[in-house]
């Protein structure tokens, strides 16, 4: 079945139809007309600190060098050599003065150029085989790349809303405090589907609704939009008291919510971690790092939720700030990578202990990583058929929607 055939096929508030999960071929479009459509968050500018630092960004077929040519720049390349197509960079990461392939060294600079390389005929112009460059953009200490080869959506316009609260939590002063991978033998649109949704926290994260209280994770336990409109009425009030709370400090709350017409699905949210006054998302409540991140001098016990787009995502509060990163790798596996960051003041023992500020985090993705395997696995079945979603699941509904409607663009790449 093509995917035209499937897309018209999908019955509507119901699970995708098994192929969108497991074809081959509807993935090589998911990355084409989808993923490669889209700005993606891929790490902090603290990974890459001194010239030369790099690392790769591997998603689908591409290897992406995210590389530091100077202070101010820092490039992206696809890792495939102008002279027969070697990858160029072996390693995940490191430090490199030039970029050298491993076959028949011809060597590019830091700024992708090619330096002359030895025996090619006299008319070879060597300006014309420089590394292909990939769009890359940098904002409050964030580094997003997009793999379209014509040019890349409008960044600044589509994030505007975003600016005040990223650049409140400091994001450009702050460090990565640790970094985690929890590989997941599933497709990427089942890892999405289960980080926007809360139906299943109350059975599978007593870490989570430790934290967190049921009338939030009913309203909104995987965001805004993500519950039923009656439990949001509900609780509406205790968010508004928050708010309003919060913004005698002087702490921004603005939101997003933006559905399944939009490009990237993107929403921005503050609001209170609990009713017990809890400072971050730790067992005991307290602040996991010292030193408050950003513009925040009093605590407002609060977290910050941020939605890029489906596959990436911060999470603050104001002592902490974690970005999620969902990389499509094939049809059946996808790459979670949670990364930690704190002020860039902040030292480790004294300050924060690693595995405190990584702890409810690490619990859920692992619980997260079973339970989405097992949803894959049970997909693959001849007896899986699309079944209906519950009002906790709106967001789900709106991303298969967004992702439909994604999939029927078909853009040039
Ligand atoms: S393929 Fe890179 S130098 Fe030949
Ligand atoms: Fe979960």
């Amino acid at each position: 079945m093509t995917s035209d055939e499937l897309i018209a096929r999908q019955r509507k508030g119901y699970s995708l139809e098994q192929d969108f999960y497991c074809s081959e071929e509807i993935f090589q479009q998911d990355i084409k007309r989808v993923i490669s459509q889209k700005w993606l968050l891929v790490d902090h500018v603290s990974r890459i600190p001194e010239k030369g630092d790099y690392f790769l960004f591997e998603i689908a077929n591409e290897s992406i060098i995210i590389i530091r040519q100077n202070e101010n720049t820092i490039n992206g390349f696809f890792n495939v050599c102008r002279h027969r197509g070697s990858l160029i960079c072996l390693q995940p990461e490191g430090n490199k003065k030039l970029l050298s392939c491993p076959y028949h060294a011809w060597t590019y600079g830091l700024d992708g150029a090619l330096r002359q390389p030895p025996l090619m005929p006299a008319d070879f112009d060597k300006s014309k085989f420089g590394l292909q460059k990939c769009h890359i953009k940098v904002c409050y200490g964030l580094i997003f790349v997009c793999l379209s080869n014509d040019s890349p959506p409008e960044f600044d316009k589509e994030y505007e809303e975003f600016a005040e609260v990223l650049d409140f939590h400091g994001l450009k002063d702050a460090k990565i405090a640790v970094k985690r991978d929890y590989p997941t033998a599933a497709n990427w649109k089942l890892v999405v589907e289960n980080f926007i949704e809360c139906y299943h926290c109350a059975a599978a994260h007593p870490e989570y609704t430790h934290v967190h209280p049921k009338d939030q994770l009913l309203a909104m336990g995987a965001g805004p939009g993500s519950g039923p409109p009656d439990a949001l009425k509900k609780y509406q009030a205790t968010w508004d008291a928050w708010k309003e709370k919060a913004e005698t400090l002087g702490h921004p709350t603005p939101e997003v919510i933006r559905d399944e017409a939009s490009i990237d699905m993107a929403q921005l949210a503050r609001l209170p971690i609990n009713d017990r006054n809890f400072e971050a998302e730790t067992k005991d409540g307290k602040r996991a790092c010292n030193i408050l991140m950003g513009q925040f001098n009093e605590c407002d016990h609060g977290e910050t939720a941020i939605q890029f787009n489906p596959i990436g995502y911060i999470l603050a509060s104001n002592d902490v700030a974690m970005m999620v990163r969902f990389t499509p790798r094939d049809a059946t596996n996808t790459d979670v990578q949670f990364t930690w960051l704190v002020d860039g003041n902040a030292k480790e023992t004294i300050d924060y202990d690693p595995d405190n500020v990584a702890w409810l985090w690490d619990v859920t993705t692992k619980q997260d990583k079973i339970i989405i395997e097992n949803n894959f696995s049970g997909i693959l079945s001849s007896r899986y058929r699309p079944g209906p979603y519950s009002t906790q699941e709106a967001r789900v509904s709106t991303f298969i929607k967004w992702y439909l409607k994604e999939l029927d663009n078909k853009p040039a790449l």
